[in-house]
């Protein structure tokens, strides 16, 4: 179905086009989620369950990894993530400046310290010159962000960590079915967080997560430290806390995991159209995808200056636009304590001021929608 379209007086076409629609994808599964909905209900298995392990390993499956472990949400995944590689208090994490807030957070949960890295102009992803130049002796972990749906350059950071033995997590938040030169999000490194939270690309109905790894020992350590420490009722190994995948949360992703694929295609199409459509607008910036990327376009960011009136500009219309992120990491008063001010982190800063999601993915056309 097209956006509604009306007309104002002053000739100004509005449209009716949401930031977020998630309802044509509800209408897509409905049918399986209720039936899946209705026999957690009867079983009375609100946790854990045959849903979850289905889930888990479906989506380890989908991702090209052995073990996948559900948890509460991204935050929780990243934390969980550094908590089992054994980074804690005295050690130091590298993290890019424009992330959302959560990849900076987890590093700071686990009482380690936060390293902030610029990202590079075109894609807005973490530097790989950068990295390097911040690595000290103190450095226990890596975390590049596959912002807005595809990846950092994982492999060129590899490189430049050659023979250090500092692990690498990758933030796959916005990245569920992207690849890099061929291997998908969430497998090129030691460890993956990712987050489905209700907007990504593969999104629950309310919060959840997971982490993934080849690491069997690591596997066991995350989910130990995901469920009390436990894997014995009433015995706890380690001190962890609770953070698990809910089963109806289960249902609703093992639903629309099955369908990924299709979606993520739907979005690069409606992508090429909006680069065709913005191609000759003069001052827009339009992302450019790394060789070796496969795009899921989790958001489609533009570049636009006097960014304010674009956006007012939209809204006047009835398009949904946004801002994703108004201010990196250093300029939140939350990590004022970093110390940096304006220009530590000038590509991150530039991007802040004119970064802008001009349209949201188009929803493909249902049957009687
Ligand atoms: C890049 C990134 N990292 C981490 C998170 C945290 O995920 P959650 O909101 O599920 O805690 C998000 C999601 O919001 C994200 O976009």
């Amino acid at each position: 179905m097209r956006p509604a379209r009306s007309t104002l007086s002053d000739g100004v076409t509005v449209s009716n086009v949401p930031l977020v629609d998630l309802g044509w994808q509800q209408r897509e599964i409905a049918d399986e989620v209720a039936t899946g909905f209705a026999r957690v209900l009867d079983d009375t298995s609100f946790i854990g369950g045959r849903d979850v392990a289905e889930f888990e390993t479906a989506f380890a499956e989908f991702v090209g990894v052995d073990h996948c472990v559900g948890v509460a949400n991204g935050t929780d995944a990243l934390e969980i993530a550094l908590r089992g590689l054994g980074v804690g208090i005295g050690d130091e994490v590298v993290v890019p400046a424009n992330t959302f807030v959560a990849t900076a957070e987890a590093v700071a949960r686990v009482g380690a310290s936060l390293v902030l890295v610029d990202v590079d102009d075109d894609r807005l992803l973490m530097s790989p010159d950068a990295v390097e130049k911040a690595v000290t002796d103190r450095t226990r972990a890596v975390i590049p962000v596959h912002l807005y749906g595809q990846c950092a350059p994982v492999d060129e950071i590899q490189a430049r960590l050659e023979g250090l033995g500092i692990p690498i997590v990758e933030d796959a938040a916005q990245s569920q079915g992207s690849t890099h030169h061929g291997k998908p999000a969430g497998s090129l490194a030691d460890v993956a967080a990712t987050s489905f939270y209700p907007g990504k690309n593969l999104g629950a109905y309310g919060d959840a997560g997971a982490v993934l790894t080849r690491d069997a020992d690591l596997a066991r350590t995350m989910r130990l430290l995901s469920q009390h420490g436990s894997e014995v009722r009433y015995e706890h190994e380690i001190v962890g806390f609770n953070s698990r995948l809910d089963t109806l949360q289960a249902v609703v992703l093992r639903a629309k995991l099955a369908r990924l694929s299709g979606w993520n295609q739907l979005r690069r199409d409606a992508a090429d159209r909006y680069a065709q459509l913005l191609a000759d607008v003069p001052d827009v910036r339009v992302p450019v995808t790394a060789d070796g990327n496969v795009h899921v376009w989790h958001l489609y960011v533009v570049r636009v200056p006097r960014r304010h009136e674009v956006l007012a500009g939209l809204q006047q219309r009835g398009v949904g636009a946004a801002i994703h992120y108004p201010h990196p990491v250093h300029l939140h008063p939350a990590f004022a304590y970093l110390g940096h001010g304006p220009g530590a982190f000038p590509v991150a800063e530039a991007a802040a001021d004119e970064i802008l999601i001009p349209l949201p993915a188009e929803r493909p056309a249902l049957d009687g929608d």
